[in-house]
């Protein structure tokens, strides 16, 4: 069975650029490429949502150089790409923190967002300044902004507060780069997915990468809590 949502920690690009005697910020250009042809991939098996971690609230603390070259990558990847997805079907969308942007950002941001808002074919939701945490709190201020009473707080009111809210929960979540940790994503979307962690640096994870984490997921047994049929034993 094809995920219908997908969510990506796309790690390793630095080391990818240093084992080539590259700077980092060539890493992650190389893994902005791979990103674009890897949608492609995703749509190809039918999968509805695609989400990247492309920049995490914890992000700032890296030198100021990469910093500012992962931001003017919103902005090169908006005049590079967005063209080519926008034809290609993709609906873009960008979560997280806008207050700490530039203009800029929020401006490629905003226009990657209109221009692709009438597509269908897969949904490409770029975490940018995203924090599980951050999430979660900005639902719950939200809800209460709007007068919501505590014993009103459902978890599907709070869902529909969520980053996330346009995108059901990812069913598989996988993570490049040999590292095996969530490092502050979807937290609370992450409740039930299934995990898949590999070695390949993410510059590298191409259509292959994709059928393997897909192969691995098609001999998953999702129990959501429950028991297999036929089976006992505690769920998980
Ligand atoms: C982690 O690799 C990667 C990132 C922090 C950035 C991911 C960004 C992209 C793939 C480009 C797409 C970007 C946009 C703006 C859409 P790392 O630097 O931690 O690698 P390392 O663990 O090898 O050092």
């Amino acid at each position: 069975m094809v995920p219908r949502h997908v969510a990506i920690v796309m790690d390793g690009n630095g080391r990818w650029a240093k084992k080539r005697f590259m700077p980092r910020l060539v890493g992650h250009k190389f893994g902005m490429d791979a990103l674009v042809q890897l949608v492609d991939h995703c749509a190809e098996r039918g999968i509805e949502f695609l989400t990247v971690y492309a920049f995490s609230s914890e992000n700032w603390r890296r030198p100021d150089e990469e910093v500012s070259g992962l931001m003017d990558l919103v902005l090169v990847g908006v005049a590079k790409y967005l063209q080519r997805l926008a034809e290609r079907g993709v609906r873009i969308r960008m979560v997280g923190d806008r207050s700490a942007v530039s203009e800029r950002v929020r401006q490629a941001w905003d226009q990657s967002e209109q221009t692709t808002a009438h597509n269908t074919r897969i949904t490409l939701t770029v975490a940018f300044n995203y924090g599980g945490r951050w999430d979660i709190l900005q639902a719950c201020q939200r809800a209460l902004r709007e007068g919501t009473a505590p014993e009103a707080l459902t978890e599907d009111h709070l869902a529909r507060h969520m980053a996330l809210a346009h995108a059901p929960d990812p069913d598989l979540f996988i993570r490049t780069g040999g590292e095996l940790r969530v490092s502050n994503f979807l937290l609370w979307q992450l409740a039930y997915s299934e995990f898949y962690f590999t070695d390949c640096l993410w510059p590298d994870f191409n259509a292959a990468e994709l059928d393997k984490a897909l192969a691995a997921f098609a001999g998953r047994d999702r129990r959501f809590g429950g028991v297999a049929p036929a089976a006992t034993g505690a769920g998980s």
